[in-house]
């Protein structure tokens, strides 16, 4: 992240100045919250709080103990969301879409800002999920196209298919982070796994 900090004096008053920051303010929302910029007679200073990233191993045990012996899906869905979505500062929208009809996917259980109720499978990283039945990795939404801007913060996404036991799709699960290139194959492997066991 990139800042730069200006402070304006105040037409005759020399010790009251107004300062203003300026850098790359999509990069991530977060990264600002956890900023905290001191200013005093000696000058400005910011600190940020250590990066948070999740632990896969602690992940996958905490889901499987809250969802052990749960079928409901929403259930489910909404424990999935609420613990990986706090797990790490890279998620930044973390959500279901659920399979409502032929072709046709509508917003589940989700933590974030708003998001678009209804997605066919014909449009979007979502549905390309649904449609092709594959992991969609996407560093660039810009590059993808048909991308949905639920949030035009989002820079890049990771789309899982979400199946039951039997292999039918109930949906697909979607993180979306303010930062670019956020996501790895490991983090596609670790939470195919999760989504697999608590759908069985
Ligand atoms: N970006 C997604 C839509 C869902 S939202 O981002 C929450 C897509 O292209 O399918």
């Amino acid at each position: 992240m990139q800042l730069s900090l200006k402070t304006t004096p105040r037409s005759g008053q020399d010790n009251d100045h107004t300062m203003t920051i300026s850098g790359q303010p999509a990069y991530s929302k977060r990264h600002w919250h956890n900023t905290a910029i001191r200013a005093n007679s000696h000058g400005i200073s910011l600190t940020r709080d250590p990066i948070m990233r999740v632990d896969y191993p602690t992940l996958t045990r905490t889901i499987a103990s809250l969802t052990a012996g749960e079928t409901d899906v929403v259930a489910l869905m909404a424990t999935i969301v609420c613990e990986t979505h706090h797990s790490d500062d890279r998620f930044d929208w973390t959500g279901f879409y659920r399979v409502t009809g032929p072709e046709l996917l509508k917003i589940g259980p989700y933590q974030g800002g708003h998001g678009c109720l209804v997605i066919p499978f014909s449009r979007g990283v979502c549905g390309a999920a649904a449609r092709t039945g594959q992991v969609q990795l996407v560093h660039d939404v810009d590059n993808f196209s048909g991308h949905i801007a639920c949030a035009s913060s989002t820079r890049s996404e990771l789309v899982l298919p979400v199946r039951n036991g039997q292999g039918t799709l109930l949906g697909v699960f979607d993180i979306d982070s303010n930062q670019p290139a956020a996501f790895t194959r490991t983090d596609a492997d670790h939470l195919t796994r999760i989504l697999d066991t608590a759908f069985a």
